[in-house]
């Protein structure tokens, strides 16, 4: 009998990418949402619905997040889950290095919460999707000046690699921290915007600046440590098969 996934954060940019990609694999899927029509409908922040949702669950793929709240969330689904499914939580490359950030402690905690539970588990850090630093791009692209964090230094990834990674990991489980995930290149937010640009055909001045607060970036926090593993999807390869879409009032 195939296996039986309960995604949270099925409906979000990560989680609708996974979630065909496991029902392509065979799996029996099961995706919990607060909107009406969900296989599995529920809240994480309140606990409403989690009791059903996770019944019968053979893993947990737990990829919901909120700007606040994701430590609640979690302990709020690892309260509810009857049984021993395995748990497979998404959480964020260079963490350590930003402790003092709420949504970086938050997914600290999660991690934390998730070890202690006593399940089975999986952990793994990906960097930051394309997609997700491509739409301040996009949005900042419409001004004639472009402010951008100086030496903001990430090793993005495309988010279907981690997609892929997600659906291996649900099927061949790693225990505890599984090698981090990242792109094939270390970036700039500036080096990133002006590739945009010039993808766009757009003459613009990008206009690095010193954030207070962000040391730990500048000196390479967000990036990889050993052991990780690489996505093949550059960032150019992105760019060419998304990027190019013009916003709408540019
Ligand atoms: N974005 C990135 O660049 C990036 C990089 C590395 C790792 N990650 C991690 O990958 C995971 C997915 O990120 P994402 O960017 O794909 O997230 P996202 O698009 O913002 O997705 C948010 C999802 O969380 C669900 N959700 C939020 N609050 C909920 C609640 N109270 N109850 C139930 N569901 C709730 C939403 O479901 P409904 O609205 O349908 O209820 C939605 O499906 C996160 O853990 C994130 O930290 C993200």
């Amino acid at each position: 009998m195939s296996k039986t996934v309960l995604v949270t954060g099925g409906t979000g940019r990560l989680g609708s990418l996974v979630v065909p990609r496991l029902r392509a694999a065979g799996l029996t899927v099961r995706v919990l949402s607060r909107r009406p029509g969900a296989d599995a409908r529920g809240d994480l922040a309140t606990g409403e619905g989690l009791p059903v949702a996770t019944r019968g669950a053979d893993v947990i793929l737990h990829c919901a997040t909120a700007p606040k709240g994701d430590p609640t969330a979690t302990a709020n689904l690892l309260s509810a889950v009857p049984g021993r499914p395995h748990v497979v939580y998404v959480s964020v490359v260079g963490i350590d290095a930003m402790p003092a950030w709420g949504y970086t402690a938050g997914k600290l905690r999660c991690e934390s919460l998730i070890a202690e539970s006593g399940l089975p588990y999986t952990v793994l850090r990906a960097a930051q999707f394309y997609e997700y630093l491509l739409a301040p791009m996009r949005r900042m692209a419409r001004w004639p000046l472009i402010p951008v964090p100086a030496g903001f230094h990430v090793q993005p990834v495309d988010a279907t690699e981690v997609a892929d990674r997600l659906v291996e990991l649900v099927l061949s489980p790693v225990p505890g921290r599984a090698p981090d995930l990242v792109g094939p290149a270390p970036l700039t937010w500036a080096g990133m915007q002006r590739d945009y640009l010039r993808a766009t055909s757009r003459h613009r001045r990008v206009l690095p600046l010193r954030i207070p607060g962000t040391a730990k970036v500048r000196a390479g926090g967000l990036l990889p440590k050993e052991p990780y593993a690489t996505g093949a999807i550059t960032w150019a390869d992105y760019l060419g098969r998304v990027g190019t879409e013009r916003p709408r009032r540019s």
